[in-house]
């Protein structure tokens, strides 16, 4: 299974913040706001992923994260300059996906909740039809709303409706089989002008291949897409970490678990941030491997 990560569009409802730099490399609390999508991904044990992003941006994701060899992964990058919709990503990466399947995730997302590598693995491990996963919100008006029945089946999708049927959002994740490609070039732009997800959704609804997965009470999923929303994400971010004594999406860490780098090359990462907290949690995992 491939992996892209969308990490495109203007920010606009971030400015003047985002006038010089990407939303993505905003930081939450103590790391960059990619490094959380890119953790979910590497959760789900996805090696090879894409970034989509603007041109602009290529040159500081590509200092973030190079190749990917650091992490023990391979890294590609694919421009979208202009907002044409989240779906556009599966006509841009057709070739990096080529005939595997493939996961989605939107790089403002930010997933955490205990149990949820078993959710990720068993979504990757699916091969046939699409898993989108379902969280209830306040506002369902911002987000892709999903209906449901009671035995949890998805009976409708809407993007944005101003009369939502449920509180149920569907979340910037979605994992789908190879005829992601073929259905997202079908499609045709929304009223906004743009590809939209949900429609790529409604798809395999239609021929009853999608599955809802449902994240429920205690689990956080968070969009940075405002400011309140990046100080709350931060806030969070925070609270478990300084209580916990762990790191959330701690990029090197999860690499070193799937077995992706070795003591060697966490060490030589660890030297890439030395002076900083982050660096201080490195050494720590240095230091309890070597104890080992
Ligand atoms: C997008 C999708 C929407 C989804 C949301 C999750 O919204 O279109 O279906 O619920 O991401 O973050 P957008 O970010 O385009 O407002």
């Amino acid at each position: 299974m491939k992996g892209i990560l969308l990490a495109g569009g203007n920010g606009t409802r971030l400015l003047p913040v985002t006038s010089a730099v990407s939303k993505h490399l905003l930081p939450i609390y103590d790391k960059p706001l990619i490094y959380y999508s890119l953790s979910v991904l590497m959760l789900a044990k996805i090696r090879e992923v894409l970034i989509v992003c603007k041109e602009d941006d290529v040159k500081s994701f590509k200092t973030l994260f190079g190749n990917g060899s650091r992490l023990g992964m391979n890294i590609e990058y694919a421009i979208q300059n202009e907002p044409r919709g989240i779906a556009e990503a599966f006509v841009i990466g057709e070739d990096f996906i080529g005939r595997d399947s493939v996961a989605l995730i939107l790089g403002d997302n930010i997933f955490y909740g205990q149990g949820f590598s078993p959710l990720l693995l068993d979504a990757a491990k699916s091969s046939e039809g699409a898993t989108v996963f379902g969280y209830p919100v306040k506002d369902p008006k911002r987000f892709g709303v999903a209906e449901i029945d009671e035995s949890s089946n998805v009976v409708s999708l809407e993007e944005k409706p101003s009369e939502p049927k449920s509180n149920l959002a569907v979340t910037g994740l979605y994992f789908y089989d190879n005829n992601v490609i073929e259905i997202a070039k079908k499609l045709s732009p929304s009223a906004r002008g743009e590809i939209e997800i949900t429609d790529v959704n409604i798809e395999y609804l239609k021929r009853k291949k999608l599955k809802l997965k449902m994240l429920g009470r205690g689990f956080a999923w968070l969009d940075a897409g405002t400011n309140e929303s990046l100080i709350e994400s931060s806030q969070f971010v925070q609270t478990i970490e300084s209580r916990q004594g762990i790191k959330i999406a701690c990029l090197e860490e999860i690499a070193f678990s799937n077995k992706w780098i070795d003591l060697q090359v966490l060490k030589e990462n660890y030297q890439r941030v030395k002076n900083s907290e982050y660096g201080e949690y490195l050494q720590l995992l240095i230091s309890q491997r070597e104890k080992l």
